[in-house]
């Protein structure tokens, strides 16, 4: 386990012979998905999930945007990314009154019902929405924090304008952290999930780095993320790897990101590489990759952003050829215009589910922002953005 993990560098990819015309036609891609996170993003600064999808629309995930802010970031656009952490930090300082709610009731001893914790995903208007979801999930709070430290350390900003929020989710998580709750694919409400404890062991040790925290609330961090780091330590590795929740021994493609972005586990730490082996091992299929074996949503096909967050831990790692493998399997994904979906099909576990996916919500969220948003990711973490970022940005 480690400190904040160190901003990727960029990679040399001469020595891999990438042909001229593909990198080109990579770089367009990234310009692409620039122009479609923007296009949509909405002028309070949410960025939409998936701005046409029957089941998403209308609707913000921290989860989702927090990623999206972070590639929007890294392709240089700081006043759109900005504009998403003014949102996000806005919605949650609203949420004041239902957290010092909940504070009080845990205060007492009880446990507060799950329909009172904040939501997972919220309205442009950074309210609860009117159709049912599976609320509670805590990670999107830790992934925000994650992200706007990140942001204003990138950009050189002081995370002040932000105290108001950060506060809010510090709050939260240092009191909520250890329930059980959804997971990233809003699944399996009755367990803990690592990749959930990650997110929120990265948003609050990054926190806590920036200093921006007074002590009461510095102590509170500072005892969840050696606790947090404790019980996965205990109870969250089997076979040497990080398991999708306390007490299994299978994985989810999530839990890489523990390692990177959110350095619950260091990357010289062998149950880093053990998760990220055994993760390329079982979920990944020609640069494509699953969320976990179990998976039925639209017959279990192959995420897009998953893909983009094994192939930077991957790059992290110095595997430059193989984090290439992931980029280029993305971009072959693409629509006639450039739009990046959620899952694909081409190789499904369990294609006997699809159909009444289909029948339920319609064909896949496209595009969908998130994967636009780990595009950059990636793409940015290979050295493949064209230009300059002030230039690109512009
Ligand atoms: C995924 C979530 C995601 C949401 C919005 C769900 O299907 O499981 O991870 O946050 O869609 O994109």
């Amino acid at each position: 386990m480690s400190s904040l993990h160190p901003d990727p560098t960029t990679l040399d990819l001469n020595a891999l012979g990438l042909p001229a015309a593909e990198r080109d036609r990579l770089a367009e891609l990234a310009v692409a998905s620039h122009r479609i996170i923007t296009g949509h993003q909405d002028p309070g600064g949410a960025y939409p999930a998936s701005p046409d999808f029957s089941a998403y629309a209308g609707y913000a995930w921290l989860r989702d945007g927090a990623f999206t802010a972070e590639g929007v970031s890294r392709y240089g656009d700081a006043d759109s990314a900005g504009r998403f952490h003014d949102w996000a930090a806005r919605t949650l300082a609203s949420r004041r009154g239902q957290v010092d709610g909940l504070l009080a009731v845990a205060a007492e001893g009880r446990t507060p019902a799950r329909a009172e914790m904040l939501p997972t995903r919220f309205t442009f208007a950074g309210e609860d929405g009117t159709d049912e979801w599976w609320d509670f999930q805590t990670d999107g709070y830790g992934t925000w924090l994650w992200a706007v430290v990140t942001f204003a350390r990138r950009h050189g900003r002081g995370l002040d304008r932000w105290r108001a929020g950060i506060e809010v989710a510090v709050d939260y998580l240092t009191a909520f952290w250890s329930l059980p709750c959804y997971d990233w694919w809003e699944e399996h409400a009755e367990h803990r999930h690592v990749s959930t404890l990650a997110a929120i062991h990265g948003g609050l040790r990054a926190v806590l780095g920036a200093d921006v925290l007074d002590p009461v609330r510095a102590d509170a961090t500072a005892s969840v993320i050696a606790e947090i780091r404790d019980l996965v330590r205990a109870r969250g590795v089997a076979d040497g790897h990080l398991t999708k929740w306390l007490g299994t021994d299978a994985v989810d493609a999530s839990l890489v990101s523990a390692v990177v972005p959110f350095g619950l586990v260091s990357d010289h730490d062998p149950v880093a590489a053990a998760t990220i082996h055994a993760v390329a091992a079982q979920l990944d299929v020609d640069g494509g990759v699953h969320r976990f074996a179990e998976d039925v949503f639209y017959g279990g096909g192959q995420w897009l952003l998953l893909s983009a967050l094994l192939g930077w831990n991957l790059a992290v790692r110095g595997e430059t050829a193989a984090a290439l493998t992931h980029l280029r399997w993305i971009a072959a994904q693409a629509t006639a215009t450039g739009e990046l979906p959620e899952q694909v099909p081409g190789h499904l576990l369990h294609a006997e589910h699809r159909q009444e996916w289909l029948d339920r919500w319609g064909p896949v969220a496209t595009p969908l922002l998130w994967s636009h948003g780990m595009y950059l990711v990636l793409a940015d973490v290979l050295g493949l953005l064209p230009g300059e970022p002030e230039e690109r940005a512009r």
